[in-house]
């Protein structure tokens, strides 16, 4: 890495609003309404996953051709990677209509009862958040998954009966970003898993290529490769950094998103060369400075951010673990040598190299 590529994302020791950083994953206000139009419809024009789309399409047209409802569906991975859009297309595939909930929407047996009574045969139920369903709810799920029955009990005591019930066949299409959450039983009827990965460069290419000419952007390739690479392998970090790039556009350049129009706003947002924020710089240069690399524990560490150690594990780290600028080990979190370089600073090699320490264990 040449000192070129440095940036000038200056960390700072006050913690921020983690939901609202540019490259945050998750919905923020302006994402809503130019995200309907953004996204595809139709398998074909879903962009990459290419296991996925496979798998997918086969068990679709297996479904379709038998006449029948399609088997029960969990999509998991991170959040902005497509499980919404899935769901989506999946219910437009079907040529079927889409109820959507959540888990912590559904409170009780009869919010669950009365959603399932009311679907038409082979309707797509999207519950977004599965795994937070609760448990007098998940009972319900079983049977109505399994045998399209269901069985639930109402009032208390003497006066307790149950109620049973025949309800039209239907396909639950289950998302969540913590598959090991879903609880064994519910996890164990549905029929397929299919977990979204983040997306190549190439294929964030694509997307932020099909976004701009959906928005109607003008553009230059290499400005769409820019904000294409630095948004984190995320298509819903793409849209809202080519929005961003095109008011950018707009307002000091003209109109028109060139490679230098790219760079510069993305810069002056704080999105570096690899999609990295002022956050991220933050926590890789606490464990350099303040923990000479590493290894830290993760209360420390959290402590050190004033983050919750939740959001440190799983909003701040997946990416930079992803990327190899961090690593867990078992005696806690390591700045890699990739991260040293890419901030700056000399790597001091010795103890806090992962790679080292996993041949110590050989
Ligand atoms: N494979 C894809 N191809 C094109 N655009 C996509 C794709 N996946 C997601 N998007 C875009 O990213 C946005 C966020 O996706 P969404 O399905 O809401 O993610 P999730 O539900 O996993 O958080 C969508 O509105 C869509 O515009
Ligand atoms: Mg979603």
């Amino acid at each position: 890495m040449t000192s070129a590529q440095r940036t000038s994302v200056e960390p700072t020791d006050d913690a921020t609003d983690v939901s609202a950083r540019a490259v945050s994953p998750a919905v923020q206000h302006d994402d809503g309404e130019q995200d309907a139009r953004l996204s595809p419809a139709r398998l074909d024009d879903f962009v990459g996953q290419p296991q996925v789309r496979e798998n997918l399409s086969i068990a679709m047209q297996a479904a379709k051709m038998r006449g029948e409802a399609l088997d029960h569906v969990v999509i998991y991975g991170p959040p902005g990677l497509g499980k919404t859009t899935l769901a989506n297309i999946i219910a437009h595939e079907m040529g079927s209509t889409i109820k959507v909930t959540s888990g912590p929407a559904v409170e009780r047996a009869s919010d669950i009862a009365s959603i399932l009574t009311g679907l038409q045969p082979n309707d797509v139920l999207f519950i977004d958040e599965i795994h937070r369903l609760n448990r007098a709810v998940e009972e319900v799920m079983y049977s109505a998954m399994e045998y399209f029955f269901l069985s639930w009990v109402v009032g208390k005591g003497l006066s307790a009966r149950s109620i049973n019930l025949r309800i039209n066949p239907f396909t639950l299409v289950g998302a969540t970003t913590r598959y090991s959450l879903i609880s064994a039983p519910l996890r164990d009827r549905f029929g397929s898993v299919f977990r979204l990965d983040y997306y190549s460069d190439e294929d964030m290419e694509t997307v932020v290529r099909r976004s701009g000419r959906i928005m109607g952007i003008e553009s230059e390739d290499e400005g769409l490769r820019e904000v294409a690479i630095r948004s984190r392998g995320t298509p819903r970090i793409a849209n809202r950094l080519l929005r961003r790039a095109r008011d950018y556009a707009l307002v000091r350049a003209d109109n028109r998103i060139t490679g230098p129009v790219a760079r510069e706003s993305l810069d002056r947002l704080g999105v570096d060369a690899r999609g990295l924020d002022e956050t991220d710089h933050r926590l890789l240069t606490n464990i350099i400075h303040k923990f000479n690399g590493g290894p830290v524990g993760l209360d420390t560490l959290s402590a050190s951010l004033s983050e919750d150690t939740s959001t440190v594990m799983e909003v701040l780290e997946p990416f930079l673990l992803q990327q190899g600028f961090l690593e867990r080990t078992p005696r806690g979190r390591v700045a890699t040598r990739l991260a040293y370089e890419y901030l700056g600073w000399p790597w001091a090699g010795g103890g806090s190299d992962p790679n080292q320490q996993a041949q110590l264990f050989h």
